[in-house]
């Protein structure tokens, strides 16, 4: 693997400034964009007004607790327009979330907008140890979804050479990887899976292949994983996390020289964590739900963003900016088993402790009588596809996720090929119990 140590004269000065420096842009901004959001937004306007709260109300950013949450409900309600804080003419751009169920979330960015989405992008890219001149290779969705283009204009930003090849056509990904060779690629770790058995089908040495570093978001991934693709490109892979509401990937990032985490660009983005059932805020350590509040952003400012996303924060390391640590999982998809409560990215962690295991999975959820069922479908290695070897795997999975999760599932081990592939975001959990 590439050895690659920081250069501190290539980051932006915020990005290594005093705690106290960057408190002090902090509140200047989150004052800016509370009466931004008071002033301009009617949604904004009435909310502030029914709580009883007014911008000035903000001395210190710890005031920031008496302003009223933000949630995808909001959103939705105020489909589609309905929250923006400048006039529709003056959005340069229009993205949504692909709203699974109902109508999509949308939002909208104003010139300067796309301008500091960009910037925290080749910020992003940067710190995952890109330089100007590299070959980026995006396949992330283009869109509606942030990803794709989100992911274009941050590395344009940087002075990359960009491959906006998008998601999908698997065998065309590997063809213009062998191709272009390109040094860096933006996907999701799911996605890269696939095109890591893309790579094997075709006969090739995935570990041989151009690619230096990945960026992989948009989905709860682990540590396990991280080791999982490193291993098998020969490359460094680090997070990248970020949301549509808030501005699309580019919000937290991590850095090639620490992988400890993501620092959150919080001269753009204020986090919070709080209890996702109380909505009492906790303190800096506590896992809880991240919540934003956006301090620049024009065509939608949002204030106190409930993300449903579990994580904690933690402080500067290779920044000075704090981190979250990677993200366990989103509330919605948290499983409640018999009492105990369970997220997809522990039984990834554990499939992975597996050696006759492949990292592709599916959660199946059922119910019987008045118990709920939860199988993981999994999927066997060339090496260990006989019957008896599969029969061992899913012995040794039960028990690791049995002792360590601390619940009983029932294991399918399919045949190599077998479980469904990601282009994407992977669905993880595909809930089969009647609906009530
Ligand atoms: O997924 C933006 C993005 C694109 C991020 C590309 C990174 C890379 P949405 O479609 O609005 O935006 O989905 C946002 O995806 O609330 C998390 O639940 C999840 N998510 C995004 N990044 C990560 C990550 C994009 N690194 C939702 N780890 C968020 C875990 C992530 N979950």
């Amino acid at each position: 693997m590439e050895n690659l140590s920081p250069r501190a004269r290539e980051l932006e000065a915020i990005e290594i400034a005093s705690r106290d420096e960057i408190s002090a842009l902090q509140l200047k901004r989150m004052k800016w964009s509370l009466t931004h959001a008071y002033e301009n937004s009617p949604f904004y306007n009435k909310r502030f007004d029914e709580a009883g709260v007014h911008p000035s109300d903000l001395k210190t950013l710890s005031d920031l607790a008496k302003f009223p949450f933000t949630t995808k409900k909001d959103l939705r309600d105020t489909y589609p327009f309905g929250m923006f804080a400048v006039p529709r003419e003056k959005l340069a751009r229009i993205h949504a979330s692909s709203g699974t169920t109902g109508k999509p979330t949308v939002v909208g960015y104003t010139a300067k907008d796309v301008d500091t989405w960009a910037s925290v992008v080749a910020r992003s890219i940067r710190a995952a140890g890109g330089r100007a001149g590299d070959l980026v290779h995006i396949a992330y969705g283009y869109g509606l979804f942030t990803g794709g283009l989100g992911a274009h204009y941050g590395a344009e930003r940087l002075g990359c050479t960009v491959v906006p090849v998008s998601g999908g056509m698997t065998e065309r990904q590997v063809t213009l990887i062998q191709d272009f060779k390109p040094r860096i690629i933006m996907v999701t770790p799911s996605y890269m899976l696939s095109i890591l058995d893309e790579f094997r089908r075709q006969g090739l040495d995935p570990r041989e292949s151009s690619l230096a570093v990945g960026i992989f978001g948009a989905e709860p991934w682990t540590n396990a994983m991280r080791d999982e693709i490193e291993h098998a490109f020969d490359m460094h892979a680090v997070d990248i996390y970020g949301l549509s509401e808030v501005i699309g990937p580019g919000v937290a990032s991590e850095c090639i020289e620490s992988k400890d985490g993501l620092h959150i660009w919080e001269d753009h983005f204020y986090p919070e964590i709080i209890d996702p059932v109380t909505g009492t805020i906790l303190p800096d350590g506590e896992l809880g739900e991240l919540v934003f509040t956006t301090l620049t952003k024009e065509g939608l400012p949002i204030i106190r963003y409930r993300t449903r996303d579990l994580t904690r924060l933690l402080p500067g390391t290779a920044r000075s900016m704090r981190r979250m640590e990677k993200v366990t999982g989103r509330c919605d998809d948290m499983i409640i088993l018999r009492g105990v409560n369970v997220f997809p990215t522990q039984i990834e962690e554990q499939i992975l402790k597996c050696r006759g295991l492949t990292p592709h999975f599916q959660i199946e959820l059922t119910r019987s009588g008045r118990m709920d069922d939860m199988t993981v479908h999994v999927e066997c290695t060339l090496e260990a596809a006989d019957e008896a070897a599969r029969g061992l795997s899913a012995k040794e999975l039960t028990h690791h996720i049995k002792s360590v999760v601390g619940v009983s599932t029932k294991i399918t081990v399919h045949p190599p090929g077998d479980v469904v592939r990601s282009e994407g975001k992977a669905k993880r959990v595909v809930d089969n119990r009647p609906r009530e």
